[in-house]
């Protein structure tokens, strides 16, 4: 049997081309059982897995939670709002204290980059990162190229463009390493302000009109504005930005070949996407979430025979 080179999963920059072809072809695997009557597989039936969240989360937790069970594994989860960390408890022995009740997998959400870093240094569990702050969000990156896969038959010599708030963004960065090491090219489209000075480095393109991003590309993977995590303003207001930077479903129709149109949500209507727009046949957004479990699936069960 084929094994992944980690015994976490981190982000996608230390994984290697062989190992996100391994993920992408057993979730394929998965993806056929979730379609069948009956759902589930016995695969991890002795496994417990905590989902150990400390940012909000809608589909990643609910799509870890079903990946799990549709596996058979235990599930226990925990959220940051509630629990004992309001009184002082570290992230350390929080995440041992769970583990003292003979938990085998955490599957984490941290506001703080490199959170499950840390933690997959100090524990002996596997760790995987359901999103690390600004840094990483390793599973949205592999459904998205999962999704693109299923849309347009392979993600090599494909043209992506990304388009957003970049410097916030922990999808942007996951999907730049998950793309480039499947052989698409990547372009990030925003303003000047949410683009990360030294993104070139990666060997993307870097634009700051939408439209000719839209021209440019095959898949065009809008982001939101991540107000939550910006401290200062970088545009002068959300209207703006709609402006300049939102994509309507006109501009969709009248690009003169077909475009794929992805959001990892929660998508903030009328600001980087009009609803016509996010609504449209261009769009595969809804597919994205349910590619989400197959996905998981197939990284908790691979990371199980670590
Ligand atoms: N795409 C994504 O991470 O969504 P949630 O924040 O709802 O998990």
């Amino acid at each position: 049997m084929q094994q992944l080179s980690v015994r976490h999963l981190l982000g996608i920059k230390n994984l290697t081309e062989n190992d996100i072809q391994l993920i992408l072809e057993t979730a394929r695997e998965f993806k056929d059982v979730i379609n069948r009557p009956i759902k589930k597989v016995p695969s991890l039936r002795d496994i417990t897995i905590a989902n150990v969240f400390f940012e909000n989360s809608t589909r990643t937790r609910l799509s870890f939670e079903l990946a799990e069970k549709r596996l058979s594994a235990d599930v226990v989860n925990f959220s940051a709002s509630g629990s004992s960390v309001k009184k002082g408890e570290t992230l350390l022995d929080t995440v041992n204290n769970i583990l003292a009740m003979k938990v085998d997998m955490i599957v984490m959400r941290h506001a703080s980059p490199g959170a499950p870093h840390y933690l997959s240094d100090r524990i002996m569990a596997n760790v995987v990162n359901a999103g690390d702050g600004t840094h990483e969000h390793p599973t949205q990156a592999l459904l998205d190229s999962f999704s693109i896969q299923d849309k347009l038959g392979d993600v090599a010599g494909k043209r992506v463009a990304i388009i957003g708030d970049i410097l916030h963004s922990r999808v942007a960065l996951s999907n730049i390493f998950c793309l480039q090491k499947q052989g698409a090219e990547v372009m990030v489209c925003g303003p000047t302000t949410l683009i990360p000075k030294h993104i070139n480095e990666l060997g993307v393109k870097v634009s700051h009109d939408v439209r000719e991003a839209l021209n440019w590309c095959d898949v065009a993977n809008v982001l939101r504005i991540q107000l939550e995590r910006q401290q200062i303003k970088y545009f002068p207001s959300l209207r703006e930005y709609s402006l300049y930077y939102g994509i309507t479903k006109k501009m969709l129709d009248e690009l003169d070949r077909p475009i794929v149109l992805m959001h990892p949500g929660p998508i903030n209507r009328g600001v980087e996407l009009t609803s016509d727009a996010a609504d449209s046949h261009h769009s595969i957004i809804l597919d994205q979430v349910e590619n989400g479990v197959a996905v998981r699936m197939a990284v908790l069960y691979l990371l199980a025979q670590m």
